[in-house]
Order: C-alpha cells, then structure tokens, then sequence
C-alpha cells in the first residue's frame, strides 16, 4: 500500500467513525427517550401501609399501668404546662386555671377562673379517657378553647402527665 492508499483508509475510518457519532446524537435528539409516569402493570395486593406509620395508641388504661407520676411532673415542666398551670393546692389561676384536684372533677372545675364555653360547656366529669384526648389536641376536643397549647403527641408522655396530674389532689382518684 502505497503512502497515498495509507491516508485514504485511515480518512474512510475516521469518516465512518464520525458518521456513526453523528447519527446516534441526531437519534437521541429526534427519539427523547421517556419515562413512563407510572408503572403500566399493577400489582394487586400490595398496598399494605408502610411500616414505619405511627402505630395507634394503646388504651389509656394500658398506658396508666406504665406511666409514671415523677416522670409526668418533668414533662409538665418541659412541655411548658408550667407557664400557664399553677398546680399546688390553692394556687393562683394564671392564663390558664390552678390543676389541684383538676382528674374526676368538674370539666371546668377551678373557682373563679373564666373558662371559655367551648370547654366549661361541654359539661360532665374529666375521666381519664377525656383528659387523654384533651390533652392531645385541645383544640379537637373543645373547638374554641383558650387553651392555646397545640397538643402532646405522645401518648405514653400523655399517660405520664394524667399520672402526674392524678397525684395532685388529697385522695386521687382510682384508677381505671
Ligand atoms: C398557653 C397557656 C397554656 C398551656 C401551655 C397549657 N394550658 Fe392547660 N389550660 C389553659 C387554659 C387557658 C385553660 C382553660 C381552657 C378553656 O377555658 O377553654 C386550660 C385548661 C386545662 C385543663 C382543664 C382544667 C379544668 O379546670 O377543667 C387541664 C387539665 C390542662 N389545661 C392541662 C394542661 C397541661 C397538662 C398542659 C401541658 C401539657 C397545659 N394544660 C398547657 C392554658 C394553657
């Protein structure tokens, strides 16, 4: 093969080399390749929820067996009842009422503090039942209050403040 012959097929190699190159780019740009949204197939039977949901909360009773009073008092604190509870006996109302004796008693149940009527409306006794859905979200159970507190998600910390608030009376009342 002469010099000339050489350059030729080198030059039709890298010619066939660009060729190619060009026609997978314009391949890609005419063809967009796409995803599907959703899977075509669907496959029945799968549709258990995920693991990790937050299981349902057991019977407060179950959760009163485990709770504990002094653990219930930090919580208090740290959950920032404190800035609105008084709770020794004959404590002074604050922007919420003095909690002595609050479990069993009257909803509504402190002397001369103005409750709104979406609470002392309601009427009957606080069981611990109440007091556990209460405390969770005050503004689900009496829609209105002036308990301006968003609620204690946890309902074993929950137990341990019933636990606590339970405790500050002179005889507490029994448990369920
Ligand atoms: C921002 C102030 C505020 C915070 C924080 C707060 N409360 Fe209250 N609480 C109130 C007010 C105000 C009322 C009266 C609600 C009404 O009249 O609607 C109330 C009512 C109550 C009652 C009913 C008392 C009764 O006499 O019937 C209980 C029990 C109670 N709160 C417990 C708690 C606990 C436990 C916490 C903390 C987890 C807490 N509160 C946090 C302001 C507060």
């Amino acid at each position: 093969m002469g010099g000339l012959e050489l350059n030729k097929a080198v030059a039709a190699i890298l010619v066939a080399g660009i060729t190619f190159m060009v026609a997978g780019l314009v391949g890609e740009i005419l063809v967009h390749p796409h995803q599907l949204e959703k899977s075509v197939l669907k496959i029945e039977g799968g549709s258990e929820a995920p693991a990790a949901a937050a299981a349902p909360d057991e019977p407060i009773a179950v959760r009163l067996a485990a709770a504990d009073a002094a653990r219930g008092a930090s919580a208090f604190k740290s959950a920032g009842c404190v800035a609105c509870h008084t709770v020794d006996q004959g404590g002074k109302n604050g922007v919420g009422p003095n909690l002595y004796g609050s479990v069993g008693a009257a909803l509504g149940h402190a002397d001369g503090f103005a409750y709104s009527g979406a609470l002392k409306g309601k009427g009957g006794n606080w069981s611990f039942d109440q007091l556990d859905a209460w405390l969770k979200k005050p503004a689900a159970f009496a829609a209105g209050t002036k308990m301006t507190f968003a609620g204690l998600g946890d309902g074993k910390k929950r137990a341990d403040v019933i636990m606590y608030l339970r405790s500050l009376a002179a005889s507490p009342v029994a448990l369920p």
